[in-house]
């Protein structure tokens, strides 16, 4: 796709055939979170964690379902789960703005390549209250998970879409 065409046709897709994502298709996604502007380039203050163990996401999925009543992941066979560094004034919001560009840089990839993606925040919570899930996860010292995206092949396809102002914007010459 265009570039253009890619982000107006980009959804959030919610729907996973479960069918594992090919290395080259990961390797891109990856690549595309490398490719990311970094505050500062303070590449140190993040982490990715590749997770396709399907046992764990069950695991974390029941402890959202349990909280919530939903499932966060819907049949996803891959999570990127990025960390960060908290409480790092004055850098705070640079932390976390870096994180969530990385993650929207994979979920363009995703979209360009014809998979599904979906930024998965809510289950990030709930994982940040299960000492047991994060010790699995061995997040480095000092790092904290703050978003994550999930990627996997999907039935369903990119339409044109309309996207509308929705957001207020002002001009302020
Ligand atoms: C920061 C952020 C967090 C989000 N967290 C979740 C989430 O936890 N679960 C989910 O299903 N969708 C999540 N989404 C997807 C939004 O619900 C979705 O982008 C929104 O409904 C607009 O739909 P669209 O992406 O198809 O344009 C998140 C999106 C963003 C940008």
């Amino acid at each position: 796709m265009e570039f253009f065409d890619t982000l107006y046709r980009r959804k959030t897709v919610r729907n996973y055939t479960g069918e594992a994502v090919i290395d080259v298709q990961l390797a891109k996604i990856l690549k595309a979170a490398q490719a990311s502007p970094i505050g500062l380039k303070r590449y140190d203050t993040l982490h990715m964690t590749v997770i396709r163990n399907k046992a764990f996401l069950d695991k974390w999925e029941q402890k959202v379902y349990a909280e919530t009543g939903r499932m966060p992941f819907y049949g996803a066979p891959t999570l990127i789960l990025i960390s960060s560094v908290l409480n790092d004034a004055p850098y705070d919001n640079v932390n976390y703005s870096n994180a969530a560009i990385m993650a929207q840089n994979m979920a363009l990839a995703a979209c360009e390549m014809g998979l599904g993606a979906c930024h998965i925040w809510g289950a990030v919570r709930t994982l940040n209250k299960s000492p047991e899930l994060l010790a699995e996860l061995k997040i480095p010292e000092g790092m904290t998970p703050v978003c994550s995206v999930i990627v996997g092949m999907t039935d369903e396809t990119y339409e044109e879409r309309d996207v509308p102002d929705r957001i207020t914007t002002v001009y302020f010459d």
